[in-house]
């Protein structure tokens, strides 16, 4: 198979990518840089930005799938969202996914299948309540926006098959949620944040890796969950990762310090959302790390 990926240079797109030359696929990287990690004939690099229309896009119709990870970063480091900064982070993910499905519309062979990243942010804050993929959306800015990422990506579904992968917070080595709190737990000044009854759903990368590919191979239209199946509370999440690391997992950030320093984007942090994997259990998947101390165990001692 080949396989087109815009994204492919960050966090999940690059152990994408290496899974799917590991899996004998070939990989077409659609990247704004020129960094080509991957030393394999196996992965060409197409330099172009993706959320503008270019020659990439004719590309699309030598491949056979499509995933789209594309994104400026949203929580990873945390940072405030200022108006600007909220526009990057939609317009990145609006308009790569716009140019994808124009692609598709435009070539002779469009590829068999469209992977494209959405997030659990789509469920907005929902306390205790169990989010399988028929819950409704919520309303803040995440929940909008995963609103509008998912829309622009089905504009593709009358011509192939697409898969809306709500992704949960991805635990791996070197990147992601997890690099950005390391400091404070490992000098044992970390802790949980804000009440700490807030439901957290987490995934290790090499699931992620596991469903997309899940989703290359079988017939999964439509959104499917990208969590593990045991969600847990940020106190748990902290008192777990205190413990793999063996230090102290006590000094509890207070909800309004955390709002004081990020304002509108500690809501990505406050959230409540307990997701499960309704669709990924319901076809089989078995979850590599479906429960969390071994998955943090993984992540830390890659
Ligand atoms: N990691 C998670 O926990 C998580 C959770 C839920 C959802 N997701 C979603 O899954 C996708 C991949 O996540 P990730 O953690 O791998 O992200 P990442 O490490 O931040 O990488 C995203 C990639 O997007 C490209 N990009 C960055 N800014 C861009 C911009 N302004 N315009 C166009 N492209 C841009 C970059 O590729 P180039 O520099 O090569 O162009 C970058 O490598 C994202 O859309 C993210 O929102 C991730």
């Amino acid at each position: 198979m080949k396989v087109l990926v815009t994204g492919g240079t960050g966090f999940l797109g690059r152990r994408v990518v290496a899974a799917l030359t590991e899996h004998g696929h070939r990989a077409v990287v659609v990247s704004r840089g020129t960094d080509n990690p991957w030393n394999t004939d196996a992965v060409e690099l197409v330099r172009s930005d993706p959320t503008r229309p270019g020659p990439w896009q004719t590309m699309l119709g030598t491949c056979d799938a499509v995933i789209n990870l594309a994104g400026a970063p949203i929580v990873d480091p945390p940072h405030r969202w200022t108006e600007t900064r909220k526009l990057q982070i939609r317009e990145s993910r609006l308009e790569t996914t716009r140019c994808i499905v124009d692609a598709f519309r435009h070539v002779e062979t469009p590829p068999a299948v469209f992977v494209s990243a959405s997030a659990v942010g789509y469920y907005g804050s929902r306390g205790d309540r169990k989010l399988d993929e028929t819950a409704p959306a919520g309303d803040d800015f995440l929940a909008r926006l995963c609103i509008e990422w998912e829309e622009a990506a089905r504009g593709a579904a009358d011509i192939t098959r697409v898969t809306l992968l709500r992704t949960g917070i991805a635990l791996g080595a070197g990147g992601g949620a997890l690099h950005s709190m390391l400091t404070p737990f490992r000098l044992g000044v970390g802790g949980p944040w804000g009440a700490g009854t807030q439901w957290w759903s987490w995934i290790h990368v090499a699931d992620v890796v596991g469903l997309i590919l899940l989703a290359l191979e079988r017939d999964l239209p439509g959104a499917v969950n990208a969590v593990a199946p045991n969600p847990v509370t940020v106190n748990e999440f902290a008192k777990t990762l205190g413990s793999v690391l063996s230090r102290p997992a006590v000094a509890r950030v207070p909800e309004f310090a955390l709002r004081l320093a990020l304002g509108e984007a500690a809501e990505a942090m406050l959230a409540s959302q307990r997701v499960v994997p309704r669709r990924a259990l319901d076809v089989g998947y078995a979850f590599q790390y479906p429960e969390l101390r071994p998955a943090l165990e993984a992540a830390l001692h890659a």
